[in-house]
């Protein structure tokens, strides 16, 4: 049965490929005009499916890899992440659980930020020996399944592993608390292949505020200590994506004010449209625009109808609201899936993105370069523009930064030992 399904899946691509290498000579104008004999709902999916075998759908935000830790505790022997891991318990039953190799080929994913992701409760404690496992356990994923998926930590690589059919995989870390205040962390974070710092998560880190614990915001900074904007720099000294979902509003304007790179919200939606302090307001999306950033658009039903329902139109309007505030040129996707238990009706799963493509198309305001910019070009457009950034100071002869901490507060959490705090963040 599953063996049926994966060659099934296997033959659709091939099919996309040859649709891929036709379009190439025709180009995409006839393909959209040559679908008369199909229903309208039919004739959109296959336009967006022809936008996605030109152009990889970059997804910014997927937390398997904290599943696979929960679950199985990291060990990938017994993980068959090829086969439908909605027939294979612990997933089968969870409500966390929408990623799998078939659901993101059906979905036709090209390219994935996955995310290492460790709880705020190891702050000061074993934070950064959990992140570096979060991190092993991806490369470790990523080579198990090497026919499908290929590590990427460029713009470059990127596109690469999208001509081969596999979906390019990068690897984000969300949370600044991962850094244990160390620009050394850091900086070797990004040897090991890293290629974006959430800020904060739910937690104040020493250097900068989150969204998720109360705060003044007066416009006038004080979300980035100076230690914060030595981060900054130094992410833009390297060439990795500042991501500022889970921010408090000041540490974004801070981190705005201070970046010479574009910022990318990872997975975060509109404010106007969904008050979560998760979702950014419009005077932080434009200036998001005059930095030239990008808002990869999420999908939890909380972040985008403030409750628990929520459908495919919903995220949609999200998506036409920053689009008539500040353009096509800053959207992209950031489904969460895999770190959320509530889908939208039409986005259960990692399989469902090209509905979401299809429903932008049915307003018939959208044309098929908007989609490609949404899907993938605009992602690009940022990754490149970091890495410019990143050479220009190579160039310019700037150093590593050699500011430091002095002695982050700590109190109370240094008596806790390593299997403790496993314990703690493992439920
Ligand atoms: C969102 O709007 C509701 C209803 O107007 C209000 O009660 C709530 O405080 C608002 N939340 C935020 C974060 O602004």
């Amino acid at each position: 049965m599953k063996g049926i399904v994966f060659s099934g899946v296997w033959t659709v691509i091939v099919t996309f490929f040859t649709i891929g290498s036709w379009m190439g000579k025709v180009g995409p104008r006839l393909a959209v005009g040559e679908t008369n004999t199909l229903s309208s709902s039919q004739s959109r999916l296959q336009t967006v499916r022809q936008v996605l075998m030109e152009v990889p759908l970059i997804d910014g935000h997927n937390d398997l890899p904290w599943n696979i830790r929960n679950f199985v505790h990291n060990q990938l022997n017994g993980f068959d992440f090829d086969k439908d891991l909605r027939q294979i318990p612990p997933w089968s039953q969870s409500a966390w659980s929408q990623t799998d190799l078939l659901r993101l080929r059906e979905g036709m994913v090209g390219g994935q930020f996955w995310v290492a992701y460790v709880p705020c409760e190891s702050q000061y404690l074993n934070a950064v020996q959990l992140t570096l496992e979060q991190v092993d356990l991806i490369k470790r994923l990523i080579e198990k399944y090497s026919q499908h998926m290929q590590f990427a930590v460029s713009s470059r690589e990127i596109l690469q592993a999208h001509t081969k059919g596999r979906i390019a995989s990068l690897i984000g870390v969300e949370g600044g608390h991962s850094l244990g205040s160390s620009l050394a962390v850091l900086r070797t974070l990004y040897q090991l292949g890293v290629r974006y710092l959430t800020l904060t998560h739910t937690c104040n880190t020493p250097w900068a505020k989150s969204s998720s614990v109360e705060q003044e915001d007066d416009g006038n900074g004080g979300g980035l200590t100076g230690f914060g904007k030595a981060v900054v720099r130094e992410m833009n000294r390297l060439g990795m994506l500042i991501d500022l979902s889970h921010t408090a509003r000041a540490t974004m304007r801070d981190a705005l004010r201070v970046s010479k790179a574009p910022l990318i919200f990872s997975h975060s939606s509109a404010f106007a449209v969904c008050n979560s302090t998760r979702n950014v307001p419009d005077d932080i999306l434009q200036l998001l625009a005059t930095n030239g950033g990008l808002v990869m658009v999420t999908f939890y039903n909380y972040f985008i109808k403030c409750g628990p329902d929520a459908s495919v139109t919903d995220v949609a309007e999200h998506i036409y609201h920053i689009r008539n505030l500040i353009g096509v040129d800053y959207i992209g996707v950031g489904g969460d899936f895999d770190g959320i238990n509530k889908t939208p009706r039409g986005l259960e799963d990692v399989s469902r993105y090209p509905e979401l493509f299809a429903e932008l198309l049915r307003s018939g305001k959208w044309d098929v370069v908007d989609l490609k910019k949404v899907a993938g070009l605009n992602l690009l457009r940022v990754l490149r523009q970091v890495e410019k950034v990143r050479d220009e100071m190579k160039s310019a002869g700037i150093r590593p930064s050699e500011e430091y901490i002095d002695s982050p507060d700590t109190t109370g959490n240094c008596a806790l030992d390593i299997n403790s705090v496993q314990r703690i963040t493992e439920v």
